[in-house]
């Protein structure tokens, strides 16, 4: 199976991919955690890549689409995490998914208020190491500040300011949104679910759209 998820900042796409990668044995490809481990590394793409995401714009098309088909070519089954982010990026990989004849099998879209996304994020804390994702108020770890899962050090992101959250909101709806409408207008099936509620809540109604498909 492979799906792409989209949704705006702080949708709930990571979290909801850790368990979907868990019960459907997808792979996992989420162009942001790529990003954050090449800047982590150090390396010339991370150090290229952290100007545009510090800034809350997108890493230029040219950079994405070749790192990301290259992950997709390697891959069985898998969840494309943040990737399309743009029109031309979607029909890069379906040209690239054609070559290898194969195609997306169903696109989710994570729907939600930019209020409640920004308040999510601001209080969001990640874990650099292993990918854990948690909310100062609905989703806390065990111990303040420290991993569940490996034990690392929480942080919050650098583009998770006031400032930068409202500029990726505001990239969102004028460059990835209108990839809803490409997919549709293509013919794919598209699982809209609204993401505002529990997270439990709507993990189940991803599952239930996809058990559908
Ligand atoms: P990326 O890392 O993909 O960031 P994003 O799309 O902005 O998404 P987030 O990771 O912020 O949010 P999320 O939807 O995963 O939410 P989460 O599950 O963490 O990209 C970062 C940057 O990289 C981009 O801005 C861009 O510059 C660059 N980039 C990446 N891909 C690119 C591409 N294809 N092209 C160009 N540039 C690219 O949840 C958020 C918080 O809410 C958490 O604390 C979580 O615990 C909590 N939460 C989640 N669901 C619920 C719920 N239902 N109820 C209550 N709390 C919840």
């Amino acid at each position: 199976m492979r799906l792409v998820l989209i949704g705006p900042p702080g949708a709930g796409k990571g979290t909801h991919c850790k368990k979907l990668v868990e019960k459907y044995g997808l792979k996992h490809l989420s162009s942001g955690d790529i990003f954050r481990a090449e800047i982590a590394s150090g390396t010339e793409l991370g150090n290229t890549a952290k100007e545009y995401i510090d800034a809350g714009e997108l890493v230029p098309d040219h950079i994405v689409i070749d790192m990301m088909t290259a992950a997709v070519e390697k891959a069985g089954d898998y969840i494309l995490d943040g990737f399309p982010r743009t029109v031309n990026q979607a029909q890069k990989l379906g040209e690239a998914l054609e070559v290898k004849g194969c195609q997306i099998d169903a696109v989710i879209e994570l729907m939600i208020d930019d209020a409640v996304a920004a308040n999510r994020l601001t209080q969001r804390r990640v874990c650099l190491q292993c990918g854990g994702t948690y909310h100062l108020v609905n989703l806390k770890p065990k111990v303040d500040g420290i991993c569940d899962v490996c034990g690392s050090k929480l942080i919050h992101r650098d583009d998770d300011t006031e400032e930068v959250i409202l500029s990726r909101l505001e990239t969102y709806h004028k460059q990835t949104e209108p990839i809803v409408e490409y997919y549709r207008k293509s013919g794919k099936k598209l699982l809209q679910v609204d993401a505002a509620g529990e997270a439990g809540k709507v993990l189940d109604m991803i599952i239930d759209k996809i058990e559908n498909i």
